[in-house]
C-alpha cells in the first residue's frame, strides 16, 4: 500500500465516518436563524447551531459544532487578534485563562486553581500519563475498554519507567453488565503493586458508563491501608461524560478528570481541561513550560510561592496558542449552565433511552450498551446481524444519517443522540436501522 493511501486509511479509521457522497457534500446549509437562546426550549437550543439541516447528526460527540455564543466569542477574539495581535494578547492574557478556569470550576463545582487548560483529551492524557509517578516494579492498571489515547500513553510511560501496564476487562457483555460486576472485577484486579488506575468514564467502545463515584470509594478503601506516598491514583478520561452527566468533581471523587471540551460540551475545537486534586498534581511533572504566572516567578516579579501559581496554571502547556478558541471556552460552560446541567442530563438520557428501546425490539440487532441509565450515557453501540459496522454507517449515511463505527479492535456501529437532536430524528434513525435489519 502506498504511504499516502495508508495515511488516508488510518485517518478515516479514526474518524470512522463514511465519506459523504459528492452530491450530499455540496453545502446545502440552511442557516439556522439564531435568535436569542431560550434555554427552556429545545428547538431554540438546536437553533444555536449552524448544523446542516439535510442530515441527522448522530456523531457530534466526535467534534462539536460551535453554538452561537461560542462562535460569537471566537469571532470577537479572532477580530481582536487579527487587528492587533500583540496588543490584544497583552490586554487580555492575564485575565482570559483565569476566566476560563473559573467557568470550568463553576461547572464542576470545584477550585479554579485545580484546572489546567489543554487542547484535547489526548493532550491531557498524554500530559498526565507521561510523567505520573510510577516506578519499575509498580503497575498501571487500565481496562480493555479504553481508548487508544489512554492505552498508548500508558504504554509509553511503562517503556520509560519499567513499570508494567495491565488491562482488565470490567465486563464481557456491555449490554448486560452491572455495577456489581464492574466493582467486583475492579477490586479483584488491584494489587499491592498498582499505583495508577486509568479508566474512561463513558466507553466509546461500548457506550458503558462506569460508576465513577462508586469506584472512587473502592479506591479510598485501598488507600486507607497505604502510605500517602504510595497511594493509588485514580485517573479518568471523562470526555464522554462531561457535558452530559450532572456530577461535580467531588461527587465523582477521582484524582484526575481529563477531558476534551470540544465534544459534548460544545466548546471551541482544540480545547480541553484537566481537573486534578492538589495531591494528584504533586504526582506529575509539567512537560511543557506554562506561560502563566510561573513566568512572573522566573522574571522575579512574583515570589516563588506566589498564590497565582496554582497547579492548574503551572500544568497548562504554554506557548502562543489558538487563543481565539481557548479564550472562548467559558461560553461553552455558560451555555450548558444556562440550560441547566440537570436538564441536559435528563434530555440526553431520554433520547438515548428512546433509541435503545426501539433497538431492543429488533430481533436482528444486538445492543452493547446497557439499558440501565446508571450505566449508560449518550453513546449507543450496536450490531446488526449480517452487516458489519462500516456497512451499517454507510447505509445510514445513504439515508442522510451520520453515525460512526467505533475505532477499536472490536468495532460496533454507534449513534449518539444529543442536545442537537429531536425525538423525531431518533425515531427516523432507529427506523432506518430496523429497515436494514429486517
Ligand atoms: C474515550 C475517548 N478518549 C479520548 C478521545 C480523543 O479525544 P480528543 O479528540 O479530545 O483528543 C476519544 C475520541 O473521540 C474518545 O472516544
Amino acid at each position: 500500500m502506498h504511504r499516502r493511501d495508508f495515511i488516508a486509511r488510518s485517518v478515516t479509521a479514526l474518524a470512522a465516518i463514511p465519506a459523504l457522497s459528492a452530491s450530499s457534500s455540496a453545502l446545502s446549509l440552511e442557516s439556522a436563524v439564531a435568535t436569542a437562546l431560550d434555554p427552556s426550549d429545545w428547538a431554540s437550543v438546536r437553533n444555536q447551531f449552524e448544523l446542516r439541516r439535510d442530515r441527522i447528526h448522530m456523531a457530534t460527540f466526535l467534534l462539536a459544532s460551535h453554538p452561537k455564543p461560542v462562535a460569537r466569542a471566537i469571532e470577537k477574539h479572532r477580530r481582536g487578534f487579527d487587528t492587533d495581535p500583540a496588543g490584544y494578547w497583552g490586554e487580555h492574557f492575564q485575565t482570559a485563562e483565569p476566566r476560563v478556569r473559573a467557568a470550568a470550576a463553576e461547572y464542576l463545582q470545584t477550585e479554579p486553581g485545580w484546572i489546567a487548560l489543554t487542547d484535547s483529551t489526548t493532550m491531557g492524557l498524554g500530559l498526565i500519563y507521561s510523567t505520573i509517578q510510577v516506578d519499575a516494579g509498580q503497575e498501571i492498571l487500565t481496562t480493555t475498554h479504553d481508548h487508544y489515547a489512554t492505552i498508548k500513553s500508558l504504554k509509553l510511560r511503562a517503556e520509560r519507567t519499567g513499570a508494567s501496564v495491565r488491562e482488565v476487562a470490567l465486563y464481557d457483555q456491555g449490554g448486560q453488565t452491572t455495577v456489581d460486576e464492574i466493582l467486583t472485577r475492579m477490586r479483584e484486579a488491584i494489587t499491592d503493586k498498582t499505583r495508577v488506575l486509568a479508566v474512561t468514564w463513558v466507553h466509546s467502545s461500548t457506550g458503558v458508563r462506569l460508576p465513577i463515584a462508586e469506584m472512587s470509594k473502592v479506591v479510598a478503601e485501598v488507600n486507607a491501608g497505604r502510605d500517602h506516598s504510595d497511594r493509588l491514583l485514580f485517573c479518568v478520561d471523562g470526555v464522554h461524560g462531561l457535558g452530559i452527566e450532572d456530577a461535580s468533581f467531588d461527587e465523582l471523587g477521582c484524582d484526575f478528570l481529563i477531558a476534551g471540551t470540544h465534544k459534548w460540551l460544545f466548546g471551541p475545537r482544540g480545547t480541553g481541561i484537566i481537573c486534578g486534586r492538589p495531591h494528584a498534581w504533586e504526582a506529575v511533572e509539567p512537560v511543557i513550560p506554562s506561560f502563566g504566572p510561573s513566568v512572573g516567578v522566573w522574571l522575579g516579579a512574583l515570589p516563588p510561592d506566589s498564590e497565582y501559581v496554582t497547579p492548574g496554571s503551572y500544568h497548562s502547556p504554554g506557548g502562543f496558542h489558538s487563543f481565539d478558541h481557548r479564550w472562548a471556552l467559558d461560553e461553552a460552560f455558560r451555555f450548558h449552565q444556562a440550560i441547566g446541567k440537570e436538564r441536559v442530563e435528563a434530555r440526553i438520557h431520554a433520547l438515548n433511552t428512546r433509541a435503545k428501546q426501539a433497538l431492543a425490539e429488533m430481533s436482528n440487532v444486538t445492543l452493547h450498551t446497557p439499558m440501565d441509565e446508571a450505566l449508560s450515557s449518550g453513546i449507543i453501540c450496536f450490531e446488526v446481524d449480517g452487516h458489519g459496522p462500516r456497512e451499517v454507517t454507510e447505509y445510514l449515511a445513504g439515508k442522510g444519517i451520520t453515525a460512526s463505527a467505533s475505532p477499536y479492535p472490536v468495532s460496533y456501529a454507534r449513534i449518539a443522540p444529543s442536545l442537537i437532536n429531536t425525538e423525531e430524528e431518533v425515531d427516523r434513525t432507529t427506523a432506518a436501522i430496523a429497515e436494514l435489519s429486517a
